[in-house]
Order: structure tokens, then C-alpha cells, then sequence
């Protein structure tokens, strides 16, 4: 089984210095969101992502395979009000939303954890909309003094062949700090029917 970051340990998420390697807002904004936007955030942890994500777009599905971190989110939510951030415990091989029903499926620091890649590609394929994108940070896969072991980690094109494999292609290839990488993927069903 892949490893799990600890909950007991999600302050790390939220500490001032991870907002000066990979900050919430300027990744948002590569992310190309908008007030129409249904945003689901796999493996949203503390919601380091999913509450900034809810001040941008329509609607924010907050989905972790830990209520401990849930809680969290429930707990910020409830201090500041955010009626757009819906909370669901998940499951390690499927993601508990509709068919196409996301605009956008992002993973942060997620999809090194996975225990079956193969799945989770297929739950998002089913749960986005025919244009819907899947946004991918992860670790690069190089030794620094933070993060997962490398031998945790996947390279970026490891992921891109992955993502590929399950039937996604790479769109985009954006910058997000020293530390880490974000890719972007449409399906490639989506463009084969040319909709
Ligand atoms: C390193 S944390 C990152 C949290 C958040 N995305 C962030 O960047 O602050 C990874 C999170 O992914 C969650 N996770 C791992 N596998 C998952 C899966 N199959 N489905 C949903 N969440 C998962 C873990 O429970 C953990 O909260």
C-alpha cells in the first residue's frame, strides 16, 4: 500500500513556508478557474487548495480518504462560512461524485499515494465532463530535504505516461515552484468525438 501523509501531522500543509514553494493562489490562478466552475480536490488534506478554490468557482467537492483531515476542513468552514465547499470522505479506489459532474479534478501532492492509479483514472473520466481537465501536482522526482522519499515519487513523465495509458492527454505543463510540478490533462475521448 502506498504511504499516506499523516494527519496528525497536517499543519505541515498549512505552514508559511510550503506558501512560498507552492502557493494556493498563483497555482489557482494557472488553473484556469472561473464563477462557473464545479472543482473537485482529491485528497484535499486541511483544504490548503479546496478553500481558497471555493472563493474562485461555483462549487468545491472537498474529498479525502481521511476523516481526520475532513474534520479540519469542516472545522475552517465553519469558522469562515463557506457555503460553496461540500465535504466527502472517499474511498482508496473511487471518487463519490456522479457522472459528469466536475469541470475540474485536481490533485495535489495526491497521486504518488494512490494504491490503484488505474481506478481513480477511471473515476476521473467518469466524473468529469466532456471538457473537463485533471490537474496534476506533484513532487519532483529529485532528492531535497522535504517531501516524500524519492523512492515514493514519480517522475513527470511518469505521470504523463501513466495519465496517458488511462486514456488522457497531457495539455498543459506549468510551473509551479522549485519543488514540484503541475500537469494538465483533457480526456482524449472527448477529443476523438471532436464535441
Ligand atoms: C500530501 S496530502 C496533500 C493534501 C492537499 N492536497 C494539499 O496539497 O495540501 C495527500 C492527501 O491525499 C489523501 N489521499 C491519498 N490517497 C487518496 C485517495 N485514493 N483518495 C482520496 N484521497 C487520498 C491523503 O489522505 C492526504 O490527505
Amino acid at each position: 500500500m502506498a504511504h499516506k501523509f499523516n494527519a496528525k501531522k497536517a499543519e505541515i500543509l498549512d505552514s508559511a513556508d510550503r506558501r512560498k514553494f507552492l502557493n494556493p493562489d498563483s497555482i489557482l490562478q494557472k488553473a484556469g478557474l472561473s464563477r462557473d466552475t464545479v472543482f473537485a480536490d482529491l485528497g484535499c488534506g486541511s483544504g490548503y487548495f479546496a478553500i481558497p478554490a471555493s472563493l474562485i468557482v461555483k462549487k468545491v467537492y472537498a474529498i479525502d480518504v481521511q476523516q481526520e483531515m475532513l474534520d479540519i476542513v469542516r472545522e475552517k468552514i465553519r469558522v469562515v462560512k463557506l457555503p460553496n465547499i461540500e465535504i466527502l470522505l472517499s474511498n482508496e479506489s473511487s471518487i463519490p461524485l456522479p457522472d459528469n459532474s466536475v469541470d475540474v479534478l485536481f490533485m495535489a501532492n495526491v497521486f504518488h499515494e494512490l494504491d490503484d492509479r488505474v481506478a481513480i483514472l477511471r473515476e476521473a473520466k467518469r466524473i468529469l465532463s466532456g471538457s473537463g481537465r485533471m490537474i496534476i501536482i506533484d513532487w519532483k522526482k529529485m532528492e531535497m530535504e522535504m517531501g516524500p522519499p524519492i523512492e515514493e515519487r514519480l517522475s513527470e513523465d511518469e505521470v504523463v505516461s501513466i495519465c496517458e495509458d488511462g486514456d488522457f492527454r497531457i495539455q498543459e505543463r506549468l510551473h509551479a515552484g522549485a519543488y514540484n510540478y503541475m500537469l494538465v490533462f483533457v480526456r482524449t475521448e472527448y477529443e476523438r468525438r471532436g464535441r
